[in-house]
């Protein structure tokens, strides 16, 4: 079986997404699947197996790789955040004809976008943070602490806590040049919870043990990569709270229209749980936090990919 694995990406997530597809690629079972590497470059071009830029096509890049997506039985698209997560490579996937893992065009449009996650999840009766949709930093007042971020990025880049009026602007400027578009949140103060929706082609659809990150401050960009965030699975939760989480998580998840795999994070408050957003393709590293909470109940990272590959082909 030929799974593309396509990784990469023209975005600030690029080198977590080239993580996350090396990663994968030595787990894939080689006795079940011939990984076929395709990397999108920070330009937009594509690259093939030898990390050479495909131009073979006059036609370009992405007509070569089109090409070499279309001789694949399945696509896993490991591209993270906008022109990748966002919906993009699953309707690229769709016009060509090839079964791809995860959501699909729809969900991960709606999910990338922090704002369309607040509406979809509110009507749901899932609580997200108060928040403000600013599109220019001027016309912003100062009301109090308050998180700022771009209303589509990923991996907390231009996010900021802005604690005091004269850093506003400055920080709503920098998040809008990840995007035309940003929130103005409430700061939360709770415990950092994840849960894992998984469609499992052999049990259906199910949670994974709840994930807990503890960092002394914010989990921002660099927490998130530099080793320092601690993972606790699961996290220790009463069944009240964890049941609470699971059918927040799940009902999300079917409201946004997900498919194959997704995290859902959560903050849990004095108030109970605030969804934080949905991840429709997670950080997918053995280290990343989907596969090590599968792994603390037996199912390893090669069986996790194996799940989510024949669940794309059924
Ligand atoms: N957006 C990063 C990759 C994550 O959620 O894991
Ligand atoms: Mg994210």
């Amino acid at each position: 079986i030929r799974v593309a694995v396509i990784g990469g990406g023209q975005n600030c997530e690029h080198d977590v997404s080239v993580a996350s597809a090396a990663s994968v690629r030595k787990a894939l079972d080689p006795a079940k699947y011939e990984a076929v590497s395709l990397t999108i470059g920070r330009d937009g071009r594509w690259h093939g197996t030898d990390g050479q830029v495909l131009d073979t096509l006059a036609a370009g890049s992405l007509a070569a790789a089109l090409d070499v997506i279309a001789s694949c039985d399945v696509v896993l698209p490991l591209v993270h955040g906008p022109l990748g997560e966002d919906g993009t490579l699953a309707g690229l996937c769709e016009l060509a004809g090839v079964p791809y893992v995860g959501s699909p065009l729809r969900a991960g449009a709606l999910a990338m976008d922090k704002w369309a996650t607040k509406l979809v999840a509110e009507a749901v009766g899932v609580r997200t943070a108060k928040a403000r949709l600013v599109t220019n930093a001027s016309t912003v007042d100062f009301t109090g602490p308050v998180v700022v971020k771009p209303v589509a990025a990923g991996s907390s880049f231009g996010v900021q806590l802005v604690e005091r009026e004269a850093d506003l602007e400055p920080a709503v400027s920098q998040a809008l040049q990840l995007d035309d578009r940003v929130l103005i949140e409430e700061v939360l103060h709770g415990r950092e919870i994840d849960i894992a929706v998984l469609d499992d082609p052999d049990e259906g659809r199910r949670t994974g043990p709840p994930l807990e990150i503890q960092v002394p401050g914010l989990f921002d960009t660099t927490v998130k990569y530099d080793g320092s965030a601690k993972f606790v699975i699961p996290a220790p939760l009463d069944d009240i709270e964890l049941k609470a989480l699971e059918d927040a998580a799940l009902r999300v998840y079917e409201a946004l229209g997900c498919r194959g795999l997704a995290r859902v994070d959560f903050f849990l408050t004095n108030d109970g749980l605030v969804l934080n957003e949905v991840n429709t393709m997670p950080g997918m590293t053995a280290e990343s936090q989907v596969p090590k909470m599968f792994a603390t109940v037996g199912l390893s990272y090669s069986d996790l990919l194996d799940k989510l590959v024949r669940g794309a082909m059924r």
